[in-house]
């Protein structure tokens, strides 16, 4: 009986776990409006975000960042899934003064769905 019951919990769980990859995208809809993933699309509000991890911190080219993701740059950090992941349960807290007002990703399971999502978004 009690396998039983563990079987039926592991087939409702399971279902789950593979819409936690599609959590990714979804987390990613709201930062559309600011940044795209396609390297070639140019002009939004905010810097483009193809190949973010493992890139410069403030390193898009073409984009105007603010001073202090300026500074980052300069002192050469780079964005990597843990960096990430803290940048995106508060965003101004990792670099005050940041142009960008989002409030912070409080829910673990969402930014690291977001992550996963940002280190590889063409295989979802
Ligand atoms: C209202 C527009 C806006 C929204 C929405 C937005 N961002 Fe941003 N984002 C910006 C701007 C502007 C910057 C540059 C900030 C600066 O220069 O201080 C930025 C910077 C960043 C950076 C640093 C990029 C680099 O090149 O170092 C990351 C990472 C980032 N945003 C991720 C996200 C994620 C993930 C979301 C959604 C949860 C999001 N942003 C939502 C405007 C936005």
């Amino acid at each position: 009986m009690r396998s039983f019951a563990v079987l039926l919990l592991l087939s409702l769980l399971l279902p789950a776990s593979s819409a936690a990859e599609e959590d990714g995208a979804r987390a990613f809809t709201p930062c559309r409006a600011c940044h795209s993933l396609d390297p070639a699309e140019r002009g939004l509000p905010g810097p483009n975000l193809s190949g973010l991890i493992g890139r410069a911190v403030g390193g898009a080219a073409e984009f105007d960042y603010s001073p202090v993701l300026r500074k980052a740059r300069e002192d050469g950090l780079r964005w990597d899934a843990k960096r990430l992941e803290t940048f995106l349960a508060d965003p101004a807290a990792m670099f005050p003064g940041l142009w960008m007002s989002i409030r912070g990703i409080e829910d673990a399971a969402e930014r690291q769905a977001l992550v996963r999502f940002l280190e590889d978004p063409a295989s979802r």
